[in-house]
């Protein structure tokens, strides 16, 4: 290194010299234990660090939170590992208005069979802006720290916890085993001090606290988060081995006592009416916090009433988060750009001059459909009053949350001249395809299908996405760069790479940003996936209406590929027993069991599907969490009158304990639980000989008599 001594540098040059050696420091680091590809000898390696430790010894001012020279230890080469939670850790409904928040309570009472005049009272809390942690404690010690990641399997990120102020390391007088699950934040004054260093230093900014939080939890080196001020609130629990309260109020000063960070602002409300109001003393409060939030969740008191009202596919029905409305800028759009989507969908976007919108810079927002832009909705009415959005416009761009950005107006004063009307193309501007909109459908497909280039390498990517099958090493930029070589064109070449390529490793070594040991690891890290659990092979087929929850849905209920496959089979006609049992399952739509039938039975794409069948093990899903329950795997029916809970109730308990709830009896069912009033049905389950059970049988049964009853 022929550099300029360290006592002759000025100040600016040190800090465009620190700023060097961090990116040669950091881009070395990544060779070395991320790629196992050094770049630089340990000697040459050594000799950078040790000028960067010499320049910040001079300049103490300019050593940014994240320096090299705090670095010890090396990073685990494949990031952090992972932690499967006991309890899923789930996301929660949203509210964006009153009328939301209302309906709210109307369907808790209703799930409940709870009357009007009957209380009902509710916790209202803000929603911090940052992000979940589970926190496990065993004996009052802490063991274990994992973030959210897919809400089933997260990162273990317990060293980093650790360091956080807020997170005790032993607890007194707590559960044996407890896992207290809350918020990592970053309050505005560390926030903006953290920039400072960062800038002074020439590091990398944050765009906004969460980011700063989410970056300063996620280091490698828990020496960096040591250095990072992160804040943690508790607000709710996972795996305990006795219960902290009966309610929610009780159970968060509980852990208030035990030495956690609950927020100030939680109260109890006993109305909708009083929600509301305490929703707006929170936002009329929020700018002064000095820590962001972006709602108020809203949870049932009473913790048995959470226990009855359970969980939908992902979110739970005793809570929902009430939004605080979108944030607004305006700014002026520069030209209107069409991408095509993995279902072939061309979806306008619009490119903007960056703005600010709530602290993050927006350059892209979607524009939905031609409609929308033509200032229609889907079913021909007016929006903003009809009207329309051209290049050149002044327009006002929404957020709301992590979601896309979003635009809401247009200030017709503002456009130029010589704007012109937007036509939206009805040829596929990748493949040149026929672009058709369907009778009734707002968005416009390409009909090339697998012909289109767009299609199939967006299908690519979301075949390998994190929910899907997650190929450490084949992300986005990879896929984007086998695609175009022509090395993959559909998801079953992805596990034939390693024969079609037998000196793959060679070919792979020899391109830009791959090493012997990085192509060696990605033909081992498909190795591994070709066991893959049912829910994850479904969603990855990335078939419209079937997302992740559905996938698993699907995956619950059939239990194993070739029920799936047999089933959606014989549901083609869109009819018949087969179709009523796909719609008979909680969650799934016509337009959702449409979908996958027409999909799953389309030649082309079956062909495609049955190919990549061929090189994996489709792991089957036990019928549900509890297969171990007296009713799991058995088909039962409801009739009659209920009078300890709802129907809704009933069915949904059903199905957490792995039964299968139909709505007729047939020789397949294997219980009719019937109540007062129980007409045909119980005379057809006595004719084919099905047991019969009235409300209490079978509330034994499944062990669930409520109590004093
Ligand atoms: S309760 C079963 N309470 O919001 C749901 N979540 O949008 C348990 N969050 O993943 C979550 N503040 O990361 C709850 N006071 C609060 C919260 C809160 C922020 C986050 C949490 C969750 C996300 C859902």
């Amino acid at each position: 290194m022929d550099a300029k001594p360290i006592d002759q540098l000025t100040e600016d040059e040190a800090k465009a010299e620190i700023a060097r050696l961090s990116d040669v420091l950091t881009q070395a680091n990544a060779a070395y234990h991320r790629d196992d590809a050094p770049e630089l000898t340990d000697a040459d390696y050594d000799a950078f660090k040790r000028r960067n430790a010499a320049i910040e010894d001079r300049f103490p001012d300019l050593k940014c939170a994240d320096s090299p020279t705090d670095q010890i230890g090396a990073a685990p080469a494949e990031g952090f590992g992972k932690v499967t939670h006991e309890q899923r850790m789930l996301s929660l409904g949203n509210a964006f208005d009153e009328a939301d928040v209302t309906e709210f309570d109307q369907s808790i009472r209703k799930y409940l069979g709870w009357p009007e005049d009957q209380s009902l009272s509710y916790t209202a809390e803000p929603k911090i802006d940052g992000l979940s942690l589970a926190l496990r404690y065993e004996y009052g010690v802490l063991v274990q720290a994992a973030t959210r990641g897919d809400g089933s399997v997260g990162e273990n990120v317990t060293a980093n916890a650790r360091t956080v102020a807020d997170i005790p390391e032993t607890l007194t007088d707590a559960p044996d085993l407890l896992e207290v699950r809350g918020e990592v934040y970053m309050s505005h004054a560390d926030f903006a001090s953290l920039n400072e260093r960062q800038s002074r230093a020439g590091a990398k900014t944050f765009a906004n606290p969460r980011n700063a939080a989410a970056g300063s939890l996620r280091q490698l080196d828990a020496s960096v988060t040591r250095a990072r001020p992160l804040r943690f609130f508790a607000y709710a629990w996972g795996v305990t081995s006795a219960p902290l309260a009966d309610t929610q109020f009780a159970a968060i000063e509980r852990l208030s006592e035990l030495g956690f960070s609950t927020n100030p602002l939680t109260q109890i409300c006993d109305t909708p009416d009083a929600i509301l109001a305490h929703y707006h003393r929170i936002e009329a409060d929020r700018a002064e916090l000095g820590y962001d939030i972006d709602g108020v969740v809203y949870k049932v008191n009473d913790l048995t009433l959470q226990g009855r009202l359970g969980y939908r596919s992902t979110t739970p029905r005793w809570a929902i988060a009430h939004k605080f409305p979108a944030e607004l800028a305006w700014t002026r759009l520069e030209r209107i750009e069409i991408q095509v989507g993995r279902t072939g969908a061309l979806s306008p976007v619009a490119r903007l001059v960056p703005v600010t919108v709530g602290g993050v810079v927006v350059s892209n927002a979607t524009l939905h459909n031609e409609d929308y832009i033509a200032g229609r909705d889907a079913k021909g009415g007016m929006i903003r009053d009809g009207r329309d959005i051209r290049a050149g416009d002044l327009v006002q761009v929404y957020r709301a949350g992590d979601v896309i950005p979003k635009i809401a107006d247009v200030d017709l004063s503002q456009r130029p001249t010589d704007a012109v009307t937007y036509d939206f193309p009805t040829l596929c501007p990748e493949c040149g395809s026929e672009a058709r909109r369907e009778e009734g459908d707002a968005v416009r497909r390409c009909s090339g299908g697998l012909i289109c280039p767009a299609q199939a390498v967006e299908k690519l990517k979301h075949f390998v996405s994190r929910a899907a099958f997650d190929i450490e090493g084949l992300g986005v930029k990879q896929v984007e760069q086998f695609h175009s070589d022509g090395w993959i064109k559909e998801p079953a070449d992805i596990f034939t790479l390693r024969e079609r390529y037998s000196d793959g490793l060679q070919q792979l070594k020899n391109r830009d940003g791959w090493g012997e040991k990085s192509a060696a690891n990605l033909f081992n890290a498909i190795d591994d996936r070709r066991q893959i659990p049912l829910n994850r092979m479904i969603f990855a087929l990335g078939l419209r209406h079937v997302g992740e929850s559905a996938s698993a849905l699907l995956a619950r209920h059939y239990g194993d590929w070739e029920h799936l496959s047999d089933a959606v089979a014989a549901a083609a006609p869109l009819e018949g027993t087969a179709w009523d049992d796909l719609l008979g399952i909680d969650g799934v739509g016509a337009v959702m069991a449409g979908s996958l039938v027409t999909s799953l039975t389309q030649e082309a794409e079956r062909a495609s599907i049955d190919r990549l069948i061929a090189h994996l093990d489709i792991q089957p899903i036990a019928a549900l969490a509890q297969s171990d329950s007296p009713v799991a795997g058995k088909v039962v029916v409801f009739t009659g009158t209920l009078e300890k809970m709802t129907r809704a109730e009933a069915k949904a308990r059903a199905e957490a304990l792995g039964a299968k709830v139909s709505g007729s009896v047939s020789a397949k069912t294997d219980i009719l639980v019937a109540g007062p009033g129980a007409g045909s049905k119980a005379k057809k389950a006595a004719e084919l000989g099905v047991e019969t059970l009235d409300e209490d049988g079978w509330l034994t049964l499944i062990n669930a008599l409520p109590t004093g009853e």
